[in-house]
Protein backbone atom coordinates (compact mmCIF):
# COMPACT_ATOMS: atom_id res chain seq x y z
CA UNK A 1 0.00 0.00 0.00
CA UNK A 2 1.44 3.55 -0.46
CA UNK A 3 2.63 5.50 1.94
CA UNK A 4 -0.05 8.18 1.64
CA UNK A 5 -2.67 5.63 1.14
CA UNK A 6 -1.27 3.94 4.88
CA UNK A 7 -1.36 7.48 6.29
CA UNK A 8 -4.72 8.45 5.04
CA UNK A 9 -6.25 5.40 6.87
CA UNK A 10 -4.21 5.34 10.07
CA UNK A 11 -5.48 8.87 10.94
CA UNK A 12 -8.30 9.02 13.38
CA UNK A 13 -9.99 11.85 15.46
CA UNK A 14 -7.90 11.79 18.74
CA UNK A 15 -9.73 12.86 22.32
CA UNK A 16 -6.06 13.39 24.27
CA UNK A 17 -2.56 14.86 23.83
CA UNK A 18 0.26 15.20 25.14
CA UNK A 19 2.14 18.20 25.58
CA UNK A 20 4.65 18.74 22.78
CA UNK A 21 5.82 21.65 20.91
CA UNK A 22 5.26 22.08 17.34
CA UNK A 23 8.22 23.73 15.47
CA UNK A 24 7.84 26.75 13.62
CA UNK A 25 9.00 23.83 10.33
CA UNK A 26 6.36 21.60 11.23
CA UNK A 27 3.73 24.11 11.60
CA UNK A 28 4.53 25.63 8.19
CA UNK A 29 4.45 22.20 5.99
CA UNK A 30 1.13 21.08 7.81
CA UNK A 31 -0.41 24.98 6.42
CA UNK A 32 1.78 24.77 3.41
CA UNK A 33 0.17 21.36 2.59
CA UNK A 34 -3.48 23.11 3.69
CA UNK A 35 -2.77 25.80 0.90
CA UNK A 36 -2.39 23.27 -1.85
CA UNK A 37 -5.59 21.69 -1.34
CA UNK A 38 -7.62 22.09 -4.59
CA UNK A 39 -9.87 25.15 -4.32
CA UNK A 40 -12.79 26.66 -6.69
CA UNK A 41 -11.20 28.98 -9.56
CA UNK A 42 -7.63 28.29 -6.95
CA UNK A 43 -9.56 31.65 -4.98
CA UNK A 44 -8.31 29.48 -1.84
CA UNK A 45 -11.90 31.53 -0.18
CA UNK A 46 -10.18 30.76 3.58
CA UNK A 47 -7.51 31.98 6.45
CA UNK A 48 -6.31 29.54 8.98
CA UNK A 49 -5.96 31.00 12.69
CA UNK A 50 -2.98 28.76 13.96
CA UNK A 51 -3.86 29.68 17.68
CA UNK A 52 -0.28 28.44 19.98
CA UNK A 53 0.26 31.07 22.88
CA UNK A 54 -0.57 28.95 25.61
CA UNK A 55 -2.94 32.07 27.12
CA UNK A 56 -4.60 32.15 23.71
CA UNK A 57 -4.95 28.49 23.10
CA UNK A 58 -7.15 28.29 26.93
CA UNK A 59 -9.38 30.82 26.01
CA UNK A 60 -10.41 28.75 22.94
CA UNK A 61 -9.89 25.91 24.37
CA UNK A 62 -12.56 27.02 26.74
CA UNK A 63 -14.72 28.37 23.41
CA UNK A 64 -14.70 25.31 22.24
CA UNK A 65 -16.45 24.00 25.29
CA UNK A 66 -13.31 22.50 26.97
CA UNK A 67 -13.67 19.43 25.01
CA UNK A 68 -10.72 17.36 25.72
CA UNK A 69 -9.04 17.48 22.54
CA UNK A 70 -9.16 21.05 22.31
CA UNK A 71 -7.73 21.64 26.25
CA UNK A 72 -4.86 19.13 25.61
CA UNK A 73 -3.83 20.29 22.38
CA UNK A 74 -0.64 21.94 21.61
CA UNK A 75 -2.40 24.09 18.89
CA UNK A 76 -5.88 24.70 17.86
CA UNK A 77 -6.43 25.63 14.31
CA UNK A 78 -9.30 27.74 13.81
CA UNK A 79 -10.65 27.18 9.42
CA UNK A 80 -12.39 30.20 8.05
CA UNK A 81 -14.82 30.61 5.59
CA UNK A 82 -13.52 34.10 3.94
CA UNK A 83 -16.24 35.34 1.19
CA UNK A 84 -14.28 38.67 0.55
CA UNK A 85 -10.96 37.61 -0.39
CA UNK A 86 -11.95 36.15 -4.02
CA UNK A 87 -11.10 39.90 -5.28
CA UNK A 88 -7.76 40.20 -4.08
CA UNK A 89 -6.70 36.71 -4.53
CA UNK A 90 -7.48 37.10 -8.48
CA UNK A 91 -5.51 40.54 -8.72
CA UNK A 92 -2.20 38.83 -6.89
CA UNK A 93 -2.99 35.62 -8.98
CA UNK A 94 -2.80 37.97 -12.13
CA UNK A 95 0.42 40.18 -10.95
CA UNK A 96 2.50 36.55 -10.18
CA UNK A 97 1.44 35.79 -13.71
CA UNK A 98 3.07 38.71 -14.97
CA UNK A 99 6.62 38.13 -13.16
CA UNK A 100 6.38 34.24 -13.48
CA UNK A 101 7.91 34.48 -16.75
CA UNK A 102 6.06 31.44 -17.65
CA UNK A 103 2.75 32.96 -19.19
CA UNK A 104 2.40 34.40 -22.50
CA UNK A 105 1.39 38.21 -22.50
CA UNK A 106 -1.90 36.61 -24.89
CA UNK A 107 -2.66 34.01 -21.45
CA UNK A 108 -2.12 36.99 -19.19
CA UNK A 109 -5.01 39.13 -21.04
CA UNK A 110 -7.54 35.67 -20.92
CA UNK A 111 -6.84 35.57 -17.23
CA UNK A 112 -7.53 39.50 -16.60
CA UNK A 113 -10.67 38.79 -18.92
CA UNK A 114 -11.62 35.71 -16.71
CA UNK A 115 -11.09 37.73 -13.76
CA UNK A 116 -13.97 40.36 -15.41
CA UNK A 117 -16.27 37.95 -16.22
CA UNK A 118 -15.58 35.51 -12.68
CA UNK A 119 -16.68 38.30 -10.50
CA UNK A 120 -20.37 38.00 -11.78
CA UNK A 121 -19.94 34.80 -10.38
CA UNK A 122 -19.41 36.25 -7.05
CA UNK A 123 -21.27 39.92 -6.91
CA UNK A 124 -24.78 39.71 -4.66
CA UNK A 125 -25.47 42.95 -4.46
CA UNK A 126 -27.62 44.84 -2.15
CA UNK A 127 -29.38 42.44 0.22
CA UNK A 128 -27.99 39.83 -2.67
CA UNK A 129 -30.80 40.67 -4.86
CA UNK A 130 -28.44 40.71 -7.67
CA UNK A 131 -27.75 36.88 -6.46
CA UNK A 132 -31.42 36.32 -6.83
CA UNK A 133 -31.52 37.84 -10.23
CA UNK A 134 -28.63 36.02 -11.22
CA UNK A 135 -30.03 32.65 -10.30
CA UNK A 136 -33.77 33.74 -11.62
CA UNK A 137 -31.84 34.20 -15.21
CA UNK A 138 -29.75 30.80 -14.99
CA UNK A 139 -32.78 28.62 -14.45
CA UNK A 140 -34.85 30.30 -16.79
CA UNK A 141 -32.09 30.05 -19.56
CA UNK A 142 -31.71 26.16 -18.24
CA UNK A 143 -35.39 25.82 -19.43
CA UNK A 144 -33.63 25.61 -23.25
CA UNK A 145 -30.05 24.33 -22.82
CA UNK A 146 -27.41 23.21 -19.96
CA UNK A 147 -26.57 25.54 -17.34
CA UNK A 148 -24.31 25.68 -14.04
CA UNK A 149 -25.30 27.42 -10.73
CA UNK A 150 -23.88 30.08 -9.01
CA UNK A 151 -23.75 31.01 -5.30
CA UNK A 152 -27.31 33.16 -4.39
CA UNK A 153 -26.80 35.43 -1.38
CA UNK A 154 -23.94 34.97 1.29
CA UNK A 155 -25.29 31.61 2.76
CA UNK A 156 -24.61 30.63 -0.66
CA UNK A 157 -21.40 32.13 -0.96
CA UNK A 158 -20.06 30.11 2.58
CA UNK A 159 -21.09 26.86 1.49
CA UNK A 160 -18.99 27.84 -1.92
CA UNK A 161 -16.26 28.91 -0.06
CA UNK A 162 -16.92 26.26 2.71
CA UNK A 163 -16.24 23.10 0.11
CA UNK A 164 -12.89 24.58 -0.77
CA UNK A 165 -12.18 25.40 3.05
CA UNK A 166 -12.95 21.88 3.44
CA UNK A 167 -10.41 20.03 1.11
CA UNK A 168 -7.55 22.46 2.90
CA UNK A 169 -8.57 21.40 6.12
CA UNK A 170 -8.27 17.55 4.91
CA UNK A 171 -5.01 18.38 3.49
CA UNK A 172 -4.01 20.10 6.74
CA UNK A 173 -4.92 16.89 9.06
CA UNK A 174 -3.26 14.19 6.75
CA UNK A 175 0.01 16.36 6.69
CA UNK A 176 -0.10 16.22 10.39
CA UNK A 177 -0.76 12.64 10.63
CA UNK A 178 2.03 12.38 8.02
CA UNK A 179 4.76 14.38 10.31
CA UNK A 180 4.08 12.63 13.44
CA UNK A 181 1.05 15.18 14.51
CA UNK A 182 -2.49 13.88 14.89
CA UNK A 183 -5.38 15.73 14.92
CA UNK A 184 -9.35 15.91 15.79
CA UNK A 185 -11.57 18.24 14.18
CA UNK A 186 -14.10 19.81 15.97
CA UNK A 187 -17.50 21.72 15.55
CA UNK A 188 -18.36 22.28 19.13
CA UNK A 189 -17.72 25.44 19.57
CA UNK A 190 -19.04 29.07 20.74
CA UNK A 191 -18.63 30.31 16.76
CA UNK A 192 -19.36 33.96 18.06
CA UNK A 193 -16.76 34.24 21.05
CA UNK A 194 -14.34 32.55 18.76
CA UNK A 195 -14.55 34.57 15.94
CA UNK A 196 -14.23 37.65 18.17
CA UNK A 197 -11.33 35.77 20.32
CA UNK A 198 -9.14 35.36 16.52
CA UNK A 199 -10.79 38.60 15.27
CA UNK A 200 -12.70 37.74 12.09
CA UNK A 201 -15.58 40.00 10.43
CA UNK A 202 -18.97 39.07 11.08
CA UNK A 203 -19.69 39.81 7.22
CA UNK A 204 -17.21 37.79 5.22
CA UNK A 205 -15.59 35.20 7.48
CA UNK A 206 -17.39 31.85 9.52
CA UNK A 207 -15.47 29.54 11.29
CA UNK A 208 -15.76 25.80 9.63
CA UNK A 209 -14.32 23.99 12.09
CA UNK A 210 -11.33 24.12 14.92
CA UNK A 211 -8.64 21.70 14.23
CA UNK A 212 -7.21 20.59 17.64
CA UNK A 213 -3.34 19.38 16.81
CA UNK A 214 -0.76 17.72 19.01
CA UNK A 215 0.56 13.88 19.58
CA UNK A 216 -1.93 11.25 20.39
CA UNK A 217 -1.65 10.47 23.99
CA UNK A 218 -0.78 7.00 25.54
CA UNK A 219 -4.41 7.99 27.57
CA UNK A 220 -6.31 8.18 24.32
CA UNK A 221 -8.04 4.75 23.02
CA UNK A 222 -8.87 4.30 19.76
CA UNK A 223 -11.99 2.61 19.71
CA UNK A 224 -12.64 0.37 16.41
CA UNK A 225 -13.01 2.57 13.18
CA UNK A 226 -16.29 2.28 11.94
CA UNK A 227 -17.81 3.62 8.65
CA UNK A 228 -21.21 3.08 6.31
CA UNK A 229 -20.59 0.14 3.53
CA UNK A 230 -19.30 1.43 0.63
CA UNK A 231 -22.77 0.64 -0.80
CA UNK A 232 -24.22 3.02 1.49
CA UNK A 233 -22.35 5.55 0.44
CA UNK A 234 -21.31 5.24 -2.92
CA UNK A 235 -23.57 4.69 -6.34
CA UNK A 236 -21.56 3.69 -9.23
CA UNK A 237 -23.86 3.65 -12.65
C1 LIG B 1 -17.05 18.54 10.83
C2 LIG B 1 -16.64 17.67 11.97
C3 LIG B 1 -16.96 18.03 13.27
C4 LIG B 1 -16.54 17.26 14.35
N1 LIG B 1 -16.78 17.72 15.62
C5 LIG B 1 -16.22 17.06 16.65
C6 LIG B 1 -16.30 17.60 17.97
O1 LIG B 1 -16.84 18.70 18.18
N2 LIG B 1 -15.71 16.91 18.98
C7 LIG B 1 -15.07 15.72 18.77
O2 LIG B 1 -14.55 15.17 19.74
N3 LIG B 1 -14.98 15.19 17.54
C8 LIG B 1 -15.52 15.83 16.48
N4 LIG B 1 -15.39 15.32 15.21
C9 LIG B 1 -14.67 14.06 15.00
C10 LIG B 1 -15.63 12.94 14.63
O3 LIG B 1 -16.38 12.59 15.75
C11 LIG B 1 -14.81 11.76 14.09
O4 LIG B 1 -14.12 12.17 12.94
C12 LIG B 1 -15.74 10.59 13.74
O5 LIG B 1 -16.35 10.09 14.89
C13 LIG B 1 -14.99 9.47 13.08
O6 LIG B 1 -13.88 9.09 13.83
P1 LIG B 1 -12.44 8.93 13.15
O7 LIG B 1 -12.13 10.27 12.52
O8 LIG B 1 -11.50 8.62 14.27
O9 LIG B 1 -12.54 7.86 12.16
C14 LIG B 1 -15.82 16.07 14.12
C15 LIG B 1 -15.53 15.68 12.80
C16 LIG B 1 -15.91 16.49 11.76
C17 LIG B 1 -15.50 16.10 10.36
Amino acid sequence: MSEILDIILRRRAVKVFDPVDISVETRDQILKAASVAPSSFNSQPYRFYWVQSPEKLKRAARLCFGQKPAATASALVVAVADIASWRETAQAEIAWMRTAGFFSAEKIAEAEKRMKVGKWFFLQGWFGIFGILKLMILRTIHLWTITGTIPVARKGMFKWAGKSAALACANLMIAAEALGLNTCPMEGFDDLRLAQLVGLSPKNHEILMVIAVGKKSAEHLDRPQWRRPLESTVTVL
